[in-house]
């Protein structure tokens, strides 16, 4: 009997490791980072799940991709070349970009797709961040298949602020359609309405045993020795859910969010929103029979509009276990960890503040430049002559301050940067919202949103104070709004409508936790602040992909500083064209 591939591959996945680990030691000695060469084909590949095979876009035919790792201070240069028809581009999900800002990837933000054919080199280096980060393609919706690991480690001699774990295994939440994805989002534009649903979640690709005509091979299974601490580096990386996770009988101690250092706590229950990555540590008991216990995750969802996949991903945790026996039966009957309800906001409310870095000192004191702004959904008329299954017979759109950011024809730093930008895009995106209203009370009657390509501008080097307010239009969700280039610190967070005099009393200024997405609370509101100190053009958006499609993003332009290590550098020659 030939040996199943996920066991090969959920092998491959722990002991890769060991090698891994070898090939760093060559660079234990160099101070200032080792350059990494990547290949990146993207190619058709096909994929089975749950009894339906299609052809899938992936990175050198894998799915999920392969697991990019290196130290701080690693310079990446990763060559991706296009052999499928769709248009790619590949955005490295939170690495800071520092003045590398052509290689952050979102389609005509920083760069042009590359077309079929046709290829880039990703060249940017690992500057203060350790942890998991992830990559994923950004155009329409071909991140459905497109993402994997970034796996970051400390520089050499510089160890973790925790208990060196035995093992280190990357968990990936995503979704799985059946249907093809750019088919699913082209039909959801067109019509209006909220997309179909996806059909299953998956841990690293495998949707487990609770769907119909799931295999013993697309479970997810972590072979664990008793007695032994296990890093696991989960990543959210599936389309349009927030997801809760769990293990029966086991706890995490959360020690990192989104490659930053957090105090560690202890938790049963992980909450994790599409952008977000985070370290976690589990302690295997003193176990010498072969136990198994499941680990879950599934949704969190408030949508009061539409629905959503309400399904359950399975893997499972087996103790001293060599060969699998691979009978779902035996694996359905454990018991399942109990997960919070699908709408438990008071969960999320206090997850989001069990966070806390270690107060390094970089927390902006002061801040120069005050926003805020409404998140939320909205509507589009119907154009004549067609039926609308959005809202009232309408379209579904989404918008930041009521604007539903349109994404322009070329690229807007390259715009920019040639001094291009006239009719492109305008430097007016408002502050604050034109026409204020209660936002987390009755909407109101008009909830139509206007479209434009509006940046904000800021100086070098300048803080900024961003407060991000939910919007009750068509239901209030949790929105996970992601900035590239920068880590902010989230300062404080709350329920209703924010208070400019009295919320404020309430941030954290001392050791607020740094990250890249955060989840802007159902029906409430989020304070952010960061630095300016990356020149570039900068995406924000939510990263659930319908809400981004929809327009629920908006772009930052930083201005470059006086010094020469304050510029962005020039384009790569082969940056695309579009
Ligand atoms: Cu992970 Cu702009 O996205």
């Amino acid at each position: 009997m030939g040996v199943p591939s996920t066991f090969l591959s959920a092998f491959f996945f722990l002991s890769c490791f060991i090698c891994l680990y070898s090939d760093l030691a060559i660079a234990k000695h160099a101070a200032k980072g080792v350059a990494r060469h990547y290949k990146f084909n993207i190619r058709m590949q096909n994929v089975t799940r749950l009894c339906h095979t299609k052809s899938v876009i992936t990175v050198n035919g894998k799915f999920p991709g392969p697991r990019i790792i290196a130290r701080e201070g690693d310079r990446l240069v990763i060559k991706v070349t296009n052999h499928v028809p769709n248009n790619i581009s590949i955005h490295w999900h939170g690495i800071r970009q520092l003045r590398s800002g052509w290689a952050d990837g979102p389609a005509y933000i920083t760069q042009c797709p590359i077309q079929m054919g046709q290829s880039y080199v990703y060249n940017f280096t690992i500057i203060g961040q350790t942890g998991t980060l992830w990559y994923h393609a950004h155009v329409s919706w071909v991140r459905a298949t497109l993402y994997g690991p970034i796996v970051i480690l400390p520089r050499p001699n510089t160890s973790y602020p925790f208990v060196k774990p035995y093992k280190e295994v990357p968990i990936i939440f995503g979704e799985w359609w059946k249907a093809d994805t750019e088919a699913v989002i082209n039909q959801a534009l067109r019509t209006g309405a909220g997309p179909n649903n996806s059909d299953a979640y998956t841990i690293n690709g495998l949707p487990g045993p609770l769907y119909n005509c799931s295999s013993p091979k697309e479970t997810f299974r972590l072979n664990v020795r008793p007695g032994k601490t296990y890093l696991l580096r989960l990543i959210n990386a599936a389309l349009n859910d927030e997801l809760f996770f769990k293990i029966t009988n086991h706890t995490f101690t959360v020690v990192d969010a989104d490659a930053s250092y957090v105090k560690p706590f202890e938790t049963d229950t992980i909450f994790i929103t599409p952008g977000q990555t985070s370290n976690v540590l589990i302690k295997t008991k003193n176990l010498t029979s072969n136990a198994k216990f499941l680990m879950a995750a599934r949704p969190y969802s408030t949508a009061a509009t539409g629905t959503f996949d309400n399904t359950t991903v399975v893997g499972v945790l087996e103790y001293n276990t060599n060969i699998m026996s691979f009978a779902n039966t035996s694996i359905k009957s454990l018991p399942l960890p109990s997960l919070p309800a699908i709408n438990d906001t008071s969960f999320v409310a206090n997850w989001t503040n069990k966070f806390h870095s270690f107060g390094t000192g970089n927390v902006p004191q002061t801040v120069q430049n005050r926003f805020f702004f409404t998140v939320g959904l909205g509507n589009d008329p119907c154009p004549k002559n067609q039926t609308c299954q959005g809202p009232n017979g309408t379209k579904f759109a989404a918008s930041v301050n009521n604007i539903s950011f349109t994404l322009p024809t070329t690229a807007l730093l390259q715009a920019r940067y040639f001094g291009k930008s006239n009719n492109l895009f305008s430097t007016n995106f408002p502050n604050y919202p034109l026409k204020p209203f209660n936002y987390t009370g009755t909407p109101p009657n008009n909830t139509m949103v206007s479209h434009g390509t509006k940046v904000v501008v800021l100086p070098y080097n300048t803080t900024v104070e961003l407060v991000m307010q939910g919007t009750t239009i068509f239901g209030a969700e949790n929105h996970p709004l992601h900035l590239h280039g920068f880590n902010f610190y989230v300062v404080g967070q709350g329920n209703g409508n924010f208070n400019s005099t009295t919320d404020p009393m309430t941030y954290n200024l001392v050791d607020p936790v740094e990250r890249n997405t955060v989840g802007v609370p159902s029906g409430g509101w989020v304070a952010v602040r960061f630095r300016a100190d990356n020149p570039g053009v900068w995406f924000m958006h939510c990263h659930i992909e319908i809400h981004l499609s929809w327009g629920l993003r908006m772009a930052w332009v930083v201005m470059d500083g006086r010094l020469p290590n304050q510029k962005l550098p020039p384009p790569p020659s082969d940056l695309p064209k579009c």
